[in-house]
């Protein structure tokens, strides 16, 4: 899938996003994250790459210095505008996760949520590098995303000639979407960070992974 219809996909879904939110099997799981998102951005400045809606820039706002959330769809953007974050210093942003040079500020630690599934095999060197380019080593790295789950997940449809995985979403109205959504295991994702991070840690939820590292 290009990026460019996996931009329209969501800027089309925005005002429905939060449903995922709301399926009931999860919201054990949602809570647990809600409690280990926030010691680990605690008194950091954070760049939030394709924050959406900000429903996790609400929940690391309690605990982080600054979150700069930044999203390539004006659509999600404006619905993140419209959430309270407290106290916290948060700024909304459009930019591409490709291209983060465009992104100002200075920043301790990156947050992607349910981001990286959506990086095709062939491009995740190139996001890598441009965000190591962007924030610099030491940089510490949280990525949050979807274990494939049966019944709960939707169906993998295809897989393409670099081993990505495709889903067909529906919106609302009935318009249907051919969406890559990659399910890398620990094995896989220790391997796609190996060249540019250390200290990759890795927890398993019922329908998450939460992994952290350290870029070098
Ligand atoms: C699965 S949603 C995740 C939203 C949010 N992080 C969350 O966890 O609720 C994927 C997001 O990626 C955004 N997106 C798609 N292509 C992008 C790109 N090239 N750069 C930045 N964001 C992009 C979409 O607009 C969408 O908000």
């Amino acid at each position: 899938m290009s990026a460019c219809s996996l931009a329209e996909y969501y800027a089309e879904r925005a005002a429905e996003y939060d449903e995922v939110y709301r399926k009931p099997e999860r919201q054990q799981d949602l809570a647990r994250l809600r409690l280990l998102l926030p010691p680990l951005v605690a008194g950091k400045r954070v760049l939030e790459i394709a924050a959406g809606t900000g429903y996790w820039t609400q929940v690391l706002a309690g605990a982080a210095t600054a979150i700069t959330a930044t999203d390539l769809n004006a659509e999600m953007i404006a619905i993140a505008a419209q959430r309270d974050y407290g106290p916290a210093e948060v700024s909304l942003r459009t930019a591409d996760a490709y291209r983060l040079e465009t992104v100002p500020g200075e920043f301790d630690l990156a947050f992607c949520g349910f981001w990286w599934s959506h990086v095709g095999r062939g491009d995740i060197q190139r996001f890598l590098a441009g965000l190591r380019a962007r924030t610099g080593p030491g940089t510490h790295l949280v990525l949050l995303d979807n274990r494939y789950v049966p019944g709960s997940s939707h169906p993998i449809t295809r897989t393409g000639p670099d081993g990505d995985t495709y889903q067909q979403r529906t919106l609302a109205d009935g318009r249907s979407y051919e969406v890559l959504k990659n399910f890398p295991d620990r094995e896989q994702l220790t391997a796609d960070l190996a060249a540019v991070a250390t200290d990759v840690t890795w927890t398993a939820l019922d329908y998450y992974w939460l992994a952290t590292c350290v870029l070098t």
